[in-house]
């Protein structure tokens, strides 16, 4: 079976084509930050409008150099939310058009889904049941995945979600759009005992986020001592960052305890900071515990965590008829395995 997946929910026009047989056959994206940087953020109207430029000739030159012909492919998986509903509406219309057109069943896909199998696209993979910690920009989930659609929520940021912090931080401290990555570097160079911030809701059970509050405590930080930006820029951002990371490390550490699970996928745009990556390695391996993450081209939005997630599920026959509508808000747990 071949699949083509086509992702548009956000900034990035990812393509993908999936082989039953052979795997990730080849994948493209085309990112659009340049195009939002001088707003400072991601435009929505702008976005769907890029969209529409760029997915045609991208799936034309994925097929090219992925030497395959539009008649080998069985089926067409998109994201249909969460995200811009503009964005969103034009790959689910050049997907269902693509599908109705060559006769093959198209299959809407949950975005926060892909980001949650794109670690299957890798050699090591983890088995089930297994947790996951979804880092993106609009979301910060813990999850138990007891299989393919089997999923329960049992944390959440309550406000900003990770990568939003990272970007909302960044957009303090002048580093623009897009802050994360920016961010991450400049964090690289600094002392992450520098500044004191808060370690938000560790002192609570549960295993929801808060992440405005450390926001605004670094904002009031450059208000009182905007020199700090002069002085001691990487250490701020490499405070930040520890605090951001420690946060989610100790209740992904907790998380783990109570459910006795082993084993831990981290996925999301944040799941590139390579930080996070020693940090969680180095404790997890402290409790006998382990973790996965897709490699860094898919940690961020991609096609092929789309293309895979809609290989799993139209191998077990499951497609929607032609009508399609696409969900800026959408849970992971409304889904069905
Ligand atoms: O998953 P993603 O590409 O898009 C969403 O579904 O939201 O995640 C994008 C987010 C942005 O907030 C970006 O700043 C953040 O991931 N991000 C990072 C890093 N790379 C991307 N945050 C921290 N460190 C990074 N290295
Ligand atoms: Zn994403």
């Amino acid at each position: 079976m071949l699949v083509l997946g086509i992702e548009t929910s956000c900034d990035e026009t990812g393509v993908a084509l999936y082989s039953s047989e052979k795997g990730l056959v080849d994948h493209l994206y085309y990112t659009q930050v340049r195009t939002h940087v001088e707003y400072g953020g991601v435009v929505p109207e702008i976005a769907s409008r890029d969209h529409i430029q760029k997915l045609s000739p991208l799936v034309q030159t994925l097929f090219e150099r992925a030497k395959c012909d539009i008649s080998q492919v069985d089926g067409v998986a998109y994201t249909a939310g969460p995200g811009l509903a503009g964005a969103l509406l034009v790959g689910a219309a050049f997907a269902r058009s693509f599908a109705f057109a060559r006769s093959i069943p198209a299959v809407a896909i949950h975005h926060m889904e892909g980001h949650l199998l794109a670690p299957f696209l890798e050699a090591q993979q983890p088995n089930f049941p297994f947790l996951a910690l979804l880092v993106s920009g609009g979301h910060t989930l813990i999850v138990k995945v007891s299989a393919i659609g089997d999923y329960q929520i049992l944390g959440e940021s309550l406000d900003d979600a990770a990568g939003e912090a990272f970007d909302k931080t960044a957009r303090l401290m002048g580093l623009g759009y897009p802050g994360g990555p920016a961010l991450a570097k400049l964090a690289e160079a600094g002392n992450p005992q520098a500044f004191k911030l808060p370690r938000p809701m560790l002192d609570r059970e549960d295993f929801n986020f808060s992440f405005s509050g450390l926001k605004t405590a670094v904002a009031h930080l450059i208000q009182k001592n905007p020199e700090i930006l002069i002085s001691a820029k990487a250490d701020l951002a490499a405070s930040f960052q520890a605090a951001v990371i420690d946060t989610l490390i100790a209740k992904c550490a907790r998380a783990l305890k109570a459910t006795g699970l082993k084993q831990l996928v981290v996925s999301g745009g944040v799941s590139a900071n390579q930080y996070l990556r020693q940090q969680l390695d180095s404790q997890l391996e402290a409790i006998g515990a382990k973790a996965f993450y897709p490699r860094l081209e898919f940690c961020t939005d991609n096609g092929a965590m789309i293309a895979y997630a809609g290989y799993l599920r139209l191998k077990v026959g499951q497609a929607r008829d032609l009508d399609f509508s696409v969900r800026a808000r959408w849970g992971l747990d409304e889904l069905k395995g």
